[in-house]
């Protein structure tokens, strides 16, 4: 797969890291300081009593130096020899020595490889001085902020820190090695007048232009569906199905920007009739897994449903054994279609779910899509088999994506209850 890298350059308080943070939480990537990296150098060469200035012994105690970039959630980290400089990156003796380190060629290339690094795993917003022009000089989303330096001075103390914009900004642009400068192709942005909201709307706006794939709200690697081809018995269903809804019930999708087409998906929807599994189905290009009544396994249906991905799922007692192969299926990073009515309406309003939904959703910690369907219980009644052309509707939610903290007080049958009825309350908000 091939990841993006957004770059963000521009001088010291122009608003980059919040930008590059807000852009990193609003698209799904990995935000990287690299301000930060220059920093956490300069942390350990202060600690280790050298002077920044004796370059050579600079790059001598470089050439030591275990430093490991990771990210926590949406953020990069760095760690150097096993000790974390985090907590005083933003020291004034770090402010006012880290211009003299980062113009040492041998840090800069040995950062650069690391920054260059993340891209191999992931989607970046990457922020600092030289990232549109020397770490990703090919990307072609690239912007340059910049602000008066009245307002960036301002910005500084604001934050109670104790630094020279002006000072670092002559240093960082006159140095022969990748100095500050407007990168080829990036667009400049002038935050001085803008809010946080003005920045961001103003960024979104130049990514959109640039060509960034925004999907929605949707971070990329989940809008992307993945090109694994069907086998072709599900792929023959598949297809008859998808042929006929449309013919028949000019089946209409509403939402589709919220799918999650890549990876492991929990999606709840109601249900009208036998024909909403196919349905549901349709709305993706690759396969994904269903439950089927255990009745329904035998015949031709005992060959036929695995073939479909079908679960067996006794719809008589509560099924442990069919939640754990669900949790099991999500957990091997299939996407899962459950009905947590468990039975089709009666009368075409959404009834109550057990504690059963909840369950899966919390021991397999995946996005839960709540998806309402429309119209199927008038184009196939329950209990009568007889079609009818009503038009159906299928409305895509936006995805429930839990945080670690909230799947864990998601616990015991009163927790799975609770994400049962939060996953109800989703759909029916459709
Ligand atoms: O963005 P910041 O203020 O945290 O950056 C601190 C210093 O690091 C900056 O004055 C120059 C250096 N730096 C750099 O040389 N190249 C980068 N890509 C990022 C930062």
């Amino acid at each position: 797969m091939t990841y993006h890298a957004i770059a963000i350059d521009g001088p010291a308080a122009s608003g980059k890291s919040t930008l590059a943070r807000t852009l990193a939480e609003k698209l799904g990537l990995v935000m990287v300081n690299s301000g930060a990296m220059y920093r956490a150098v300069t942390w350990k060469i202060l600690s280790e009593k050298i002077d920044p200035k004796d370059s050579a012994a600079v790059a001598e105690s470089l050439g030591k130096m275990n430093i490991v970039c990771g990210r926590d959630g949406v953020l990069s980290t760095i760690r150097i020899d096993d000790g974390d400089p985090t907590p005083f990156l933003r020291n004034p003796e770090i402010n006012a020595n880290v211009s003299t380190v980062s113009a040492i060629p041998q840090v800069r290339e040995k950062l650069v490889r690391l920054q260059r690094d993340y891209l191999q795993r992931t989607h970046v917003v990457m922020e600092g001085r030289d990232i549109g022009s020397v770490v990703f000089p090919n990307t072609p989303f690239k912007i340059y902020i910049d602000a008066d330096p009245s307002v960036r001075n301002s910005r500084r103390s604001d934050d109670g820190e104790e630094d020279s914009v002006e000072k670092r900004d002559a240093a960082d642009s006159s140095r022969t090695t990748a100095p500050l400068k407007v990168a080829d192709g990036a667009t400049v942005l002038d935050t001085s007048k803008l809010t946080v909201e003005g920045v961001v709307e103003a960024a979104v706006s130049i990514l959109k232009g640039q060509g960034f794939p925004l999907h929605g709200t949707l971070p990329p690697e989940l809008s992307e569906e993945p090109h694994i081809p069907m086998r072709w018995i599900y792929w023959l269903g598949w297809m008859a199905f998808g042929a006929s809804y449309r013919t028949l019930f000019g089946l209409r999708i509403i939402g589709d920007e919220n799918l999650i087409k890549s990876g492991p998906v929990l999606v709840a929807s109601n249900h009208q009739s036998f024909l909403d599994p196919p349905l549901i189905g349709n709305l993706y290009k690759t396969e994904m897994v269903f439950f089927a009544r255990k009745t329904l396994f035998k015949g031709i249906g005992k060959w036929l449903y695995p073939q479909w991905n079908a679960i067996p799922v006794d719809q008589d007692r509560p099924d442990m054994g069919s939640i754990k192969t669900v949790i099991r299926k999500l957990k091997q990073g299939w996407r899962v279609l459950v009905f947590p009515e468990g039975a089709r309406t009666l009368d075409g309003k959404i009834g109550e779910a057990a504690a059963g939904v909840g369950m899966i959703a919390a021991k397999a910690g995946v996005p839960i899509q709540p998806v309402r369907i429309f119209g199927a219980d008038k184009a196939l009644p329950r209990g009568t088999g007889k079609v009818t052309l009503a038009r159906i509707t299928v409305k895509v939610g936006k995805p429930i994506i839990l945080s670690p903290e909230e799947l864990k007080s998601y616990s015991g049958k009163e927790g799975y209850q609770a994400l049962t009825d939060r996953i109800m309350d989703a759909i029916k908000a459709l």
